[in-house]
């Protein structure tokens, strides 16, 4: 069994930089990229184009952007009919991408970033024909958490809560930082400090305080007329919460869009192919 990625890009290197127990095969095309990947990563095969007919047991990750999927499948198409094929492109739903690559063995992810980390929370879908769903279960498990939903829409909606979300709290972070150098002239490199190590320490509260809610951690350090009590109040009163749920129905919306703009007659994703 091999694993083969169709674009070497940042998420297919934040997944298969994890896997070095594993028979990996990547196609990048760019010369440039590909050699820093070859001197980065030696015991991993890079082509610059699939010209081999994979094996029945080989699964192959299509690790490309919604816009080059249509193109990248055309190419690979003849020489992928019979494996198991592993989506983590956004939006294209599996009816499109086995209508592409004559394949119906589909299964729809939505990793993130943190996953180089270990630390991911990938999304899963599998479509009726897969039979491999275990060895792609511990493919992702070494990447971190794993949710499977038999709902394929449901990739959609974790693309704004999990896939999309690194880059609000990143977001979030950077505003916090830029507040403590515009408001109070810190140094950059003071404020970040200071702010990771809130960020840090806030993160550890709840993960070590499990019996109490974050609502209730929250309310102990909000005391009734208190300083911090200032701070929350401005963010209601500009709905801080109204702005998360836009944002990432923005992002929901986004997905599904993708998916009617590459032409799935299936854009909520609902049917089983
Ligand atoms: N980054 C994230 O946080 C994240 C999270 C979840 C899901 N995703 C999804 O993951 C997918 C990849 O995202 P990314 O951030 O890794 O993008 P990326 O860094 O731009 O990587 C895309 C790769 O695809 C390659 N490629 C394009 N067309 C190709 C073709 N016909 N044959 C072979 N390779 C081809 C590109 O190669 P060249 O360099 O030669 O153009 C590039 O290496 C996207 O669909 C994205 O929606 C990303």
């Amino acid at each position: 069994m091999r694993i083969i990625f169709i674009g070497g890009g940042n998420m297919a290197e934040a997944i298969f930089s994890k896997l070095n127990d594993k028979d990996i095969v990547v196609v990048q095309r760019n010369l440039e990229k590909l050699g820093k990947l070859k001197a980065k990563y030696p015991h991993i095969k890079f082509i610059t184009a699939l010209d081999f007919t994979t094996n029945p047991d080989d699964i192959v990750f299509l690790s490309i952007k919604p816009y080059d999927a249509e193109t990248a499948c055309e190419e690979i198409a003849q020489y992928t009919k019979n494996s198991t094929i592993v989506s983590i492109v956004s939006g294209i739903t599996c009816y499109t991408l086995s209508n592409w690559l004559i394949n119906h063995k589909i299964c729809r992810t939505m990793p993130n970033t943190p996953a180089s980390l270990g630390l991911g929370a990938t999304a899963i879908y599998f479509t009726s024909a897969i039979t491999q769903q275990q060895i792609i279960l511990d493919i992702f498990n070494k990447l971190g958490k794993v949710y499977s939903f038999d709902d394929e829409d449901k990739i959609n909606q974790m693309t704004a809560v999990a896939g999309s979300s690194p880059a609000y709290v990143f977001y979030f972070i950077e505003s916090l930082i830029a507040s403590a150098v515009n408001q109070f002239g810190l140094s950059p490199k003071l404020a970040k400090d200071i702010t990771l190590q809130v960020v840090k320490g806030s993160l550890s509260m709840i993960e070590s305080n499990s019996s109490m809610t974050i609502e209730q951690l929250r309310s102990n350090v909000t005391s009734k007329k208190g300083t911090t009590e200032q701070a929350i109040k401005v963010f209601e009163q500009y709905n801080f919460n109204d702005i998360i749920n836009k944002a990432e129905t923005a992002c929901y919306n986004r997905a599904k869009e993708l998916a009617q703009l590459f032409g799935s007659q299936n854009a909520t994703g609902n049917e089983k192919v």
